[in-house]
């Protein structure tokens, strides 16, 4: 018998949606959650070099002293947040692993945890696994997709949770938290006593002036930040990220990290520091061709502008599709048929995410004005 822990827990169908990509060849591709680029050459060459020489042995169980180390130095230049390398960061095989035993090391059975709707797929699952109960907040089309303060101030005054998930930029809806509802947010977990987990693999990826604010600047002592190489570096298959949090939540996590993976890979985590090193030049190129595709959104999605918020950050456009089809699945399905264009159903993303699909613009420049021009005769002819 297995755990009751995995009664509704379902395979991604951001998945689904890609195998249908991979094999059905002329499809475009629009439902890509991965840079589109290669990563700074310097991180390939560092990873080939170290792995000829040693690389292929276990690392410290933290990570590598010299990559916390640059981590927590590039969080003081860049973030103004300062978090001590020996107890306070822990290096994970991607941010999943870091959600996973940040979840571990706070949530006890049956406790509940904020998760928004939208939000990204493996929330939900990895709190009823590790034994929670997701409770959804909803990010509202209508609102711009913000939080809703008198929302969360209800659920936590009514199920008392034990953590909150934020993540922004936010995938799928591409929008940044505002910064006077960031903080409103951080004082009902201060009030509450609630952990907030906060997902920011996007914190790099933000256009036209927003800024990404990590709830650590207003609720330190109760922020769990996790974050990773694989958006802004392009280093998804490298898994490498991390988790910064105060030390008397980190302590827990590294536990749990240590009796999950022992370790992430050496070679990649020296190729981490060598995006750390490079990241300046690296990250202004990589905003510029976001930006340049981001136009061309938005100048071929024109007379859908009443359907979507144009991208704050990340990459993505969550187009609302709820007076067409009253699937998602359904709009995706008959999208793939009839005009040969892949993205993904909102309802990967929750019950109210139904109402929309996800549509990637990390890919190639021709794909994309093919695929978004399709998208926009699929729904005026519909
Ligand atoms: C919001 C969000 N968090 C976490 C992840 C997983 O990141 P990683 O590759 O670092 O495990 C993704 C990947 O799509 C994501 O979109």
């Amino acid at each position: 018998m297995v755990s009751r822990r995995f009664i509704g827990v379902e395979p991604s169908l951001i998945r689904r949606y890609f195998e249908v990509v991979s094999y059905g060849k002329d499809v475009i591709d629009l439902t890509i959650g991965q840079p589109f680029f290669e990563p700074p050459r310097e991180v390939i060459e560092e990873y080939v070099r170290v792995l000829k020489s040693g690389g292929h042995r276990y690392g410290p169980n933290a990570g590598l002293f010299e990559l916390r180390d640059a981590i927590c130095r590039m969080y003081v230049e860049d973030w103004g947040l300062n978090y001590d390398p020996r107890f306070e960061c822990t290096i994970v095989c991607g941010a999943s692993e870091g959600i996973l035993c940040s979840l571990l090391a706070v949530v006890e059975e049956g406790d509940r945890v904020l998760v928004p709707d939208p939000g990204y797929v493996q929330y939900r699952y990895a709190v009823k696994i590790v034994g929670g109960k997701p409770t959804f907040y909803h990010l509202k089309f209508e609102r711009g997709f913000q939080p809703d303060i008198e929302e969360l101030k209800n659920l936590a005054s009514k199920f008392r949770p034990k953590a909150i998930i934020l993540n922004s930029p936010c995938n799928p809806t591409s929008t940044i938290i505002r910064s006077e509802v960031l903080k409103a947010i951080c004082d009902i977990a201060v009030d509450y006593g609630m952990t907030i987990i906060s997902d920011e693999v996007y914190d790099r990826i933000v256009y036209n002036g927003y800024k990404h604010i990590s709830p650590a600047k207003y609720a330190y002592d109760n922020t769990i930040i996790v974050n990773s190489f694989s958006k802004a570096f392009a280093m998804a298959g490298f898994r490498v990220g991390f988790v910064l949090a105060p030390k008397h939540l980190m302590n827990a996590i590294y536990l749990a990290h240590c009796y999950n993976t022992n370790c992430a890979g050496k070679p990649e985590q020296y190729a981490a520091i060598k995006a750390i090193e490079v990241r300046k030049t690296f990250l202004s190129r990589i905003i510029e061709w976001y930006e340049e595709r981001r136009s061309i959104v938005l100048n071929i999605l024109g007379k859908l502008k009443d359907r979507f918020i144009p991208p704050e950050g990340a990459f993505y456009i969550f187009l609302r599709v709820d007076d067409i089809f009253d699937s998602s699945i359904k709009f995706v399905d008959s999208l793939i048929e009839k005009v040969k264009v892949a993205c993904v159903p909102g309802k990967a993303f929750g019950e109210y995410a139904d109402k929309f699909v996800r549509i990637s613009f990390s890919t190639d420049i021709k794909s994309l004005k093919e695929g978004l021009s399709r998208i926009v005769s699929f729904v005026e002819n519909i």
